[in-house]
């Protein structure tokens, strides 16, 4: 499943974000090829923004990829978890529309990973992190610096057992609003999480700078 309900406000392009030109295409689109050329995908739900429907299924019929489109929520875990309804397979593979440089055989590891591993309830793809990372209060005093070797900077995609994804989602339903990593919400039930390492070229587009380094990517 694709989020792609954004409305792209750090972007600032005037428009949703899944909708913005990327290297000559929407940029869904990037995220629905990958998706389409996955060999561990069945099928394909997508969040749209609201009102933004028909411009998902067009995109998605040009991409050649057949996709089921549902109205996203006010905030991306609403989205999910709309999405999360149309899912009919055991496994799930979460995905932010945000990060067009996805690569087919990065999808097709994470479900693989987490077929390999029974106890596992997801399977999330990360980057080990680069800068040193200190925690501090909100008056900015420094309260630690983890130790960096430790830390992974988490993407998507995310693979999960489709059940207990549902089950962790209905557990926390009052923090949806804050979540912004779905796997947050498993650890918090309880369910084990394991990071497969992915490249941090699978970057996830947020300002305007970002969209310049993806173009410069992708071209
Ligand atoms: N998303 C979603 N539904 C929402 C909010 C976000 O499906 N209500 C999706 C976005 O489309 C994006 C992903 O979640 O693919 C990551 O969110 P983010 O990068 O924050 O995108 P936006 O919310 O669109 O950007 P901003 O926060 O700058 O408005
Ligand atoms: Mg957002």
């Amino acid at each position: 499943m694709i989020a792609a309900a954004g409305s792209g406000e750090r972007l600032g392009a005037g428009g949703p974000k899944a909708f913005v030109d990327l290297a000559g295409r929407p940029m869904l689109a990037w995220s629905l090829a990958a998706f389409g050329g996955a060999g561990s995908i069945g099928a394909i739900v997508v969040a749209a923004p609201p009102g933004g429907e028909a411009r998902v299924s067009q995109i998605a019929d040009k991409a050649g990829v057949d996709v089921s489109v549902l109205r996203g929520g006010e905030y991306r875990s609403q989205s999910v978890a709309n999405a999360l309804e149309a899912v009919e397979a055991d496994l799930v593979v979460v995905h932010d529309a945000a990060r067009p440089l996805v690569a087919p055989t990065l999808i097709d590891e994470v479900v693989t990973r987490l077929t390999a591993n029974s106890d596992m309830v997801g399977v999330v793809a990360a980057a080990p992190v680069t800068d040193t990372i200190k925690e501090a209060s909100v008056s900015r005093r420094v309260l630690r610096t983890p130790e960096r070797s430790r830390l992974w900077a988490v993407q998507t995609p995310q693979a999960f057992r489709t059940e207990q994804l549902r089950e962790a989602f209905a557990a926390h339903a009052d923090d949806l609003a804050s979540a912004t990593d779905d796997a947050a919400l498993v650890e918090r039930s309880g369910g084990d999480v394991l990071i497969h390492q992915a490249s941090p070229q699978n970057l996830k587009i947020t300002t305007p700078l970002d969209l310049r380094v993806a173009e410069m990517l992708l071209s």
